[in-house]
C-alpha cells in the first residue's frame, strides 16, 4: 500500500543533521528562514555531542595556523589539500571565540587564556578542552540554546532523511523525511547535508550506532562525487566491555601520560615516554594485534592520573565505574572501533558539491582536510569553522526547489544490519586484504537483494570498493597484502553510475 505523502515548502535552506556541523551552519544562515531536520531531539543523536577531545585551534604564543597546518599535513599522509587546510587552521581562534560567545565553557588557564590538552601527532599542546573530557556536550549545549533562541530556526526534531528531490538537471532540490509512520517532502533552494559519519556500519564503534552512512549513500545514489571513501579511522582506545557502542577513553589521558600495556604490563608500542602518541593509525594497529593475538590491550592510567581521575575526566570514569571498573585502581580494557570517517561526500570548504543544491559539511563531506588520517580533534574545528561557512553559502541559494525523490529503499532487517556489521569490521576494519574485501563486497551483494539501494550499503560498498581498488596502505587504510604507501599518493573519486558499479578516477 503506498503511504500518502504530505507535501512542505521552505525558503530557505534545509539542514538534514543537528550536530555540531549542522546546527553551525543553521546559526550562520540567519536571516534566511532555516530548517533543521534531526532524527532525534537536538543533542541525542549526533557524535559531536560524544566528542571528550575538544577543539584544535593555535591558542598559544608558541603555536600558529601554519604550524597546525604543517601536522594537519603529516597525518594526513599525503592526501591533505593545502587550500582548505590553511582556511581550516586560519579559522581556529576565531572559531574557538565564537563557540566560547555563545557559551561554551572552554577551560582556562590562570591567565584566563584557554587551557589546551596535547592529543597525539599534534607537535604542540592545542586541544581547547572543556571539563576535562565534556567538550562536545558541552559545546553542541552552547548551540542547542542559540538555536533555539535564534527566530530563523525552525528543528524538526523526529525526522528521518529517506531520499533526496532532483530535479531533470541533476539539480538537488529539497528531501523525504520520515516523522514516525508519515512521509514528508520538503522541498527547498538548498539542502545541506550534515547527517555524520558511517561508524554504525561497523560492530565496534565508537559512534551513536543509527550514524551508517545515509547521507553519504544517498548523496552517491544522486550522483554526488564522492572523495576517498575507504579511509575510515579507528580510535585505539574504546573502552572494550562489550558495550555498543564502545565508550571512548580519550586520547588526552595518553597526553597526560596514561599508557598502552598488554596483560602482562609489557608496553605495546615500546617504552619510550611518548610512544603512544605516535599517529592513531599506528596506535590502532598496535591495539588491534594485540587483542587478537589474545596478549590483549589495556590503557594503564594508574601512576599517571590515578586518585585525578574523577575530576580530570569525569566522562571516562563515569564510563568506567558503568561497566564496573575503577580506572584509579584497574587498566582499562581497551580495542580499536571505528570512529570517524576521512572519507565522503567531496565538498569544498563552502559546502558546496559537485551537484547543484547540495551542500555536505562535517564528517560526511570530505573537504581535504582530514587526507588519509585526520589530526585528532580537528573534527570540531572543521564542523564549526566550516558548517558557519556553509550556512553562509547555502543561505545564497533561491529558487522553489523541488523534483523526483525516487523510490524509498526498503530498510535493511536487524539480522541484516547484523551481519552487515560484524563483516565491516572483519573486513574493512584496521586491516584489511583482497580476501577479505571480497568476501565483504560478497555479504553486500546478497544483502542488496533484499534491500536494494538501501543507503547504508551503497554507503558499506563504497568503503569496501575502494578499499579494495587501493593496493596500498596509507593512513587509517591498512592492506596486509600491500603494507607500503605508493610512491604518488592518489584520491579515490567516486561516482555511482546506474547499476551501481564505480567509475573511479585518480585525481
Ligand atoms: C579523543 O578525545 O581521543 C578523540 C578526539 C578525536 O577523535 O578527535
Amino acid at each position: 500500500m503506498t503511504k500518502s505523502v504530505e507535501r512542505l515548502r521552505h525558503d530557505g535552506p534545509l539542514i538534514i543533521g543537528g550536530g555540531l556541523a549542522g546546527l553551525s551552519a543553521a546559526l550562520q544562515a540567519g536571516p534566511r528562514s532555516t530548517l533543521v531536520i534531526s532524527p532525534a531531539p537536538l543533542l541525542q543523536a549526533c557524535s559531536s555531542a560524544w566528542a571528550q577531545g575538544g577543539v584544535a585551534a593555535a591558542l598559544t604564543s608558541s603555536d600558529s595556523p601554519d604550524l597546525h597546518a604543517a601536522d594537519t599535513a603529516r597525518a594526513g599522509a599525503g592526501l591533505v589539500e593545502a587550500e582548505a587546510t590553511r582556511a581550516l587552521t586560519e579559522a581556529g581562534r576565531e572559531t574557538v571565540e565564537w563557540l566560547a560567545a555563545l557559551g561554551a565553557p572552554f577551560d582556562r588557564d590562570a591567565a584566563g587564556g584557554f587551557a589546551v590538552n596535547l592529543e597525539a601527532a599534534h607537535s604542540i599542546a592545542r586541544v581547547a578542552r572543556v571539563g576535562g573530557d565534556g567538550a562536545g556536550r558541552a559545546i553542541l549545549s552552547a548551540l542547542v540554546a542559540a538555536v533555539r533562541a535564534a527566530p530563523h530556526v525552525t528543528a524538526i526534531e523526529d525526522g528521518r532523511l529517506v531520499r533526496l528531490m532532483q530535479d531533470a538537471h541533476g539539480r538537488i532540490g529539497g528531501a523525504l523525511i520520515a516523522r514516525g509512520r508519515r512521509l514528508v517532502e520538503i522541498t527547498a533552494p538548498a539542502v545541506v547535508l550534515a547527517t555524520g559519519g558511517a561508524g554504525g556500519l561497523y560492530a565496534m564503534t565508537t559512534n551513536p550506532s543509527a550514524l551508517r552512512g545515509e547521507g553519504l549513500g544517498l548523496a552517491a545514489l544522486a550522483g554526488a562525487e564522492i572523495l576517498d571513501p575507504e579511509f575510515v579511522q579507528f580510535h585505539p582506545t574504546a573502552i572494550n566491555v562489550g558495550l555498543d557502542p564502545a565508550p571512548l577513553a580519550t586520547e588526552a589521558l595518553r597526553g597526560e601520560g596514561a599508557r598502552l600495556v598488554d596483560a602482562s604490563g609489557v608496553f605495546l608500542l615500546g617504552d619510550a615516554a611518548d610512544a603512544d602518541l605516535a599517529a592513531r593509525d599506528i596506535v590502532a594497529r598496535a591495539v588491534h594485534r594485540a587483542v587478537q593475538s589474545g596478549r590483549g590491550a589495556f590503557l594503564d592510567a594508574r601512576q599517571a592520573i590515578g586518585a585525578h581521575f574523577p575530576e580530570a575526566f569525569p566522562a571516562v570514569f563515569a564510563a568506567c565505574l558503568g561497566a564496573g571498573l575503577d580506572p584509579r585502581e584497574q587498566p582499562i580494557p581497551v580495542a580499536a572501533a571505528a570512529h570517524y570517517h576521512m572519507g565522503g561526500i567531496a565538498a569544498d570548504a563552502d559546502g558546496r558539491t559537485s551537484l547543484e543544491g547540495l551542500f555536505a559539511v562535517g564528517e560526511c563531506a570530505a573537504t581535504g582536510v582530514h587526507g588519509a588520517n585526520r589530526l585528532a580533534s580537528n573534527s570540531l574545528l572543521e564542523a564549526a569553522a566550516f558548517g558557519r561557512r556553509t550556512g553562509l553559502a547555502a543561505a545564497q541559494a533561491i529558487g522553489a526547489g523541488g523534483g523526483d525523490a525516487g523510490l524509498v529503499a526498503p530498510a535493511l532487517s536487524a539480522e541484516a544490519l547484523a551481519a552487515l556489521r560484524q563483516a565491516m569490521t572483519a573486513d574493512a576494519g584496521v586491516e584489511r586484504d583482497a580476501g577479505g574485501l571480497t568476501r565483504l563486497i560478497d555479504v553486500i551483494d546478497r544483502l542488496e537483494i533484499e534491500a536494494p539501494r538501501a543507503p547504508a550499503l551503497v554507503a558499506a560498498r563504497l568503503i569496501a570498493q575502494a578499499a579494495l581498488d587501493r593496493r596500498e596502505s596509507r593512513g587509517g587504510h591498512f592492506r596486509s597484502d600491500y603494507p607500503q604507501a605508493a610512491p604518488e599518493a592518489r584520491h579515490s573519486r567516486i561516482t555511482l553510475a546506474a547499476g551501481q558499479t564505480f567509475r573511479s578516477a585518480a585525481a
